[in-house]
């Protein structure tokens, strides 16, 4: 059996771009469908009943596309909205992206001490700190909020003085406290790679967790037997809807996927999901 629906993926911005380029590269033959919320971005700053509600309008646009699953390539509604989204969705698979990342550390770290940086929300929820327990309780975790960083991504300011000073403020405490792994628990994060790997240094080693999220939808498609038969997907082949054609998107993401994304197009979220 096969299955040649497209994967859905959604996020508040730009950032989840971080986990289409990993699918594109694990499953070459996936069409992929991507939501981008630009008009309500940022949502790291936002009640948890607010990022509730707009994580399951972001999953109702995707579903109304007749796609296999959902990726939920935000970790602001990971940690907040991961469990209401699998409720309300019943017959796909619903994965986020907390729980590879946290699995990635746990298995890196040889001192038993992590750290995690993301939004204000989902440093909040201490979705990560609880799924690293639950695996190992014995492992240390510290963790900082970063909010000034998803904007900067937004704004393409991935290499740039203020987006050194800005990691320099965040993190350098984090590193005083001897972790040997830091978990980027923001997809926006790893285009600050460059810039957040030099403030900790080559002893730390940054996890990415849109690229275990990749990993992980790709085991569940193996694992159901539902992978694209026509290899009809890639880049090309996929659908980036935004619900504000802000300019940082597209240039953004021609930066980052290497390439200018053919089809990108404004919807309009609420008059579709009602
Ligand atoms: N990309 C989102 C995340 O992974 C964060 C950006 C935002 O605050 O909307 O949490």
């Amino acid at each position: 059996m096969s299955d040649a629906r497209p994967v859905g993926i959604f996020d508040s911005g730009l950032g989840g771009l971080t986990v289409v380029k990993e699918l594109v590269r694990l499953m070459p033959g996936e069409e992929l469908i991507y939501l981008g919320d630009t008009a309500r971005f940022p949502y790291g700053g936002r009640s948890d009943e607010t990022i509730r509600n707009l994580g399951l309008q972001d999953a109702k646009f995707l579903l109304k596309r007749d796609i296999k699953m959902i990726v939920v390539a935000c970790n602001t509604v990971s940690s907040v909205a991961l469990e209401y989204l699998r409720e309300s969705v019943h017959d796909i698979p619903v994965i986020g992206v907390v729980l590879p990342g946290a699995r990635a550390a746990v298995f890196r770290t040889a001192e038993k001490k992590i750290g995690v940086i993301g939004t204000a929300a989902t440093i909040r929820t201490q979705s990560y700190v609880k799924a690293i327990h639950d695996i190992d309780p014995d492992i240390k975790v510290f963790f900082r909020a970063c909010p000034l960083f998803a904007p900067l991504v937004e704004d393409n300011l991935y290499d740039s003085e203020i987006a050194r000073m800005v990691a320099q403020h965040y993190i350098y405490q984090l590193v005083d406290n001897g972790i040997d792994c830091l978990i980027l628990g923001c997809t926006h994060y790893p285009l600050l790679m460059e810039v957040i790997q030099g403030v900790v240094g080559s002893r730390v080693e940054l996890i990415d967790s849109a690229l275990w999220a990749a990993k992980e939808a790709q085991d569940i498609l193996t694992a159901l037997d539902a992978c694209n038969p026509r290899s009809t997907g890639g880049l090309e082949g996929s659908t980036f809807f935004i619900t504000d054609l802000t300019p940082g998107f597209s240039q953004g993401a021609q930066i980052f996927l290497g390439q200018k994304l053919n089809k990108i197009e404004k919807i309009e979220l609420e008059k579709i999901t009602g």
